[in-house]
């Protein structure tokens, strides 16, 4: 069984639109299990019982929210070294496009590499123009067509890659799939 976490920070609510496509989108591989959590609920538990987690925040400043980076300072702060290995993947909305969302999501990205983590981008295209190199990004709440097949992408590549490299499914490596991928 895949085991994933959206985790999310989300003060008016868009990031936590953003977790809920990519939580649709992870389920859409079988034998996958996803936990949808906000930061103010999350405990240590959620992150060790996962093997795959994408996390959400809102671009404040052109990083990460102050509740995310203090989730991972302090709620977090015990389990270093106990969670290397796992798969990470990140999303990110901003007041307007320019706004830093891709460096939030590396911001974030680079926490999660702190713990271990091993993260992820994505090569393929949601939707002409649309793809998540860094992690699925959106610009307030993602209400296009396009910006929310960009989260269900994320969010079903991250169940890919654990059915792939936690449970040895390699019929569900991308490179396996490509007649139902997109290059740009
Ligand atoms: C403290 C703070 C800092 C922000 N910084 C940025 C920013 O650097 N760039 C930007 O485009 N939007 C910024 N915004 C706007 C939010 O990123 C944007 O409204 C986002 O969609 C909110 O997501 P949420 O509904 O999940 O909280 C900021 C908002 C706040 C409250």
């Amino acid at each position: 069984m895949n085991k994933i976490l959206v985790l999310f920070d989300s003060a008016s609510g868009n990031t936590k639109k953003m977790a809920e496509l990519v939580a649709e989108g992870a389920r859409h591989i079988e034998d996958t299990e996803v936990r949808i959590k906000s930061v103010d609920e999350a405990n240590a538990e959620d992150v060790l019982w996962c093997d795959g987690l994408a996390v959400g925040s809102p671009t404040n400043m052109g990083i990460l929210s102050w509740k995310m980076k203090r989730f991972w300072d302090e709620t977090m702060a015990d389990q270093w070294m106990k969670v290397d290995g796992k798969i990470g993947c990140a999303f990110s909305t901003a007041g307007g496009w320019g706004g830093g969302m891709e460096l939030a999501c590396q911001s974030i990205l680079t926490v999660l590499m702190n713990f271990g983590f091993l993260v992820f981008g994505v090569t393929d295209y949601a939707a002409e123009m649309m793809t998540a190199h860094y992690g699925a990004v959106a610009v307030r709440e993602p209400r296009e067509p396009e910006a929310q097949a960009n989260c269900r992408m994320l969010g079903q590549r991250l169940a890919e890659w654990v059915a792939v490299r936690v449970h040895g499914k390699t019929e569900q490596h991308p490179a396996n799939k490509m007649d139902q991928r997109k290059a740009p």
